[in-house]
């Protein structure tokens, strides 16, 4: 069995320990069945139930009671009619206040036990068992808990700590290569806009076929624990500092809405970012250099502003106006608030907050860049 290696994250007054290793569902089971819980709930990703929950499960049946919960993991059952039926579920088949939840597959299912598990008698423990690069390395790190409204992606939520998270990072290698690229752009993300010093570490991992071994994505882990900490420590809520995190999504949100499905979410944060970093090089203070090293971090896992191409730029530009970003400055009718860098790992920031009003004539002018882009994808 492999030793898990662990870090205590702590935002604010929240503290957790996320324990993680290659091949360590042994150890993964005995810390789950040291928990005081008379029952657990096990909400699983269907997909992921096939492909990794039988070692685990055999594990913790020989010694506790265990219901299981498969999920369809998609936005379109992120609801909170799902949440309703998997608190039933547990209800009726005996969940009390000691039991516990445990949520395992990607972001998807992580939100919505997340939520679950928040809500039954108004709180119960709640492990992670994150199975996608995004979930290990993004969501659980951050204690928003959301699932989507008919109008709009995580409208209803509230923010759960986990009682801990446990991961074995072999469960990850069986992603398919698009949401391997989405977790490693979020993770270039915290590489430009919070973290530079990770650089060296990161850059060797990326790569055009985006596989990589368990053994590779260990020191990952620990450059998006260190870029969450850094910004969180203090701002447990993401309203403040931790704003950073959202480097690239205000473009990145509007590209996913305008094409669903097209682009997955973390490819979509990339081409934000390159467009963000165009922005910020044309009309403020980021360096040529530096869009440069934008264009080579995220070209190595094929993210270039082309692979937008088939968007309707008029689209994209008419749902900036929706950006959930808005309420946290009075931008001008003309005038879109985004994050925006000065340089790597410096966030620009205008009257305290680390977001820019910029003119929606720049937004318009790089927009317009997605039909002209003759640069192909490579993967
Ligand atoms: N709370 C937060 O702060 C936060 C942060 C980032 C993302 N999110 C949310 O997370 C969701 C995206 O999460 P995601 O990218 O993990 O997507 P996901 O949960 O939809 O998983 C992506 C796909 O991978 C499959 N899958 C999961 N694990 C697998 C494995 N080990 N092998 C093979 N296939 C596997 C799933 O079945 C699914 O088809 C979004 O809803 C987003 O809003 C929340």
């Amino acid at each position: 069995m492999t030793v898990m290696q662990s870090r205590n994250i702590q935002f604010g007054e929240h503290r957790y320990p996320f324990h993680f290793g290659v091949e360590c569902t042994d150890e993964i089971a005995e810390r789950i069945l040291e928990i005081d819980a008379d029952k657990y709930v096990l909400v699983v990703d269907s997909i992921v139930a096939e492909l990794h929950l039988r070692p685990l499960l055999e594990r913790l049946r020989e010694k506790a009671d265990v219901l299981v919960i498969p999920l369809v993991a998609s936005e379109r059952s992120k609801s909170l009619d799902v949440v309703g039926s998997i608190l039933e579920t547990a209800f009726a088949s005996g969940m009390t206040r000691r039991s516990c939840v445990l949520a395992m597959g990607g972001g998807v299912v992580g939100n919505m036990a997340g939520l679950a598990a928040a809500l039954a008698f108004r709180g119960v423990k709640l492990v992670h068992l994150p199975t996608t690069l995004i979930a290990a390395l993004d969501s659980v790190l951050s204690m928003k808990q959301a699932v989507n409204g008919h109008l709009g992606k995580n409208l209803i939520g509230t923010f759960y700590e986990p009682h801990q998270v446990l991961v074995d990072l072999g469960w990850l290698t069986t992603l398919p290569v698009r949401e391997m690229r989405s977790g490693l752009c979020e993770l270039i993300k915290n590489v430009l806009a919070i973290a530079p010093e990770t650089h060296d570490v990161l850059e060797p991992a990326l790569r055009l076929d985006c596989r990589l071994s368990a053994h590779e994505l260990v020191p990952l882990v620990d450059i998006a624990i260190d870029a969450k900490a850094k910004v969180m420590h203090d701002d447990s809520r993401e309203r403040k500092k931790g704003l950073a995190l959202e480097y690239g999504h205000t473009i990145g949100h509007a590209l996913e809405l305008a094409a669903p499905g097209l682009l997955s979410h973390g490819e979509a944060v990339g081409v934000g970012m390159l467009c963000a970093a165009e922005i910020a090089t044309r009309a403020y203070a980021l360096s040529e250099r530096d869009l440069e090293t934008h264009r080579r971090l995220l070209g190595k896992v094929g993210i270039t502003k082309s692979i937008a191409s088939t968007i309707d730029p008029n689209k994209v530009y008419d749902l900036l106006r929706f950006d959930n970003k808005r309420g946290y400055i009075r931008p001008g009718a003309d005038e879109l608030p985004m994050i925006l860098l000065d340089r790597i790992g410096e966030v620009r920031t205008y009257g305290g907050t680390p977001l820019t009003p910029v003119a929606l004539s720049e937004v318009a002018r790089v927009l317009s860049g997605f039909s002209i882009s003759t640069t192909s994808r490579a993967a």
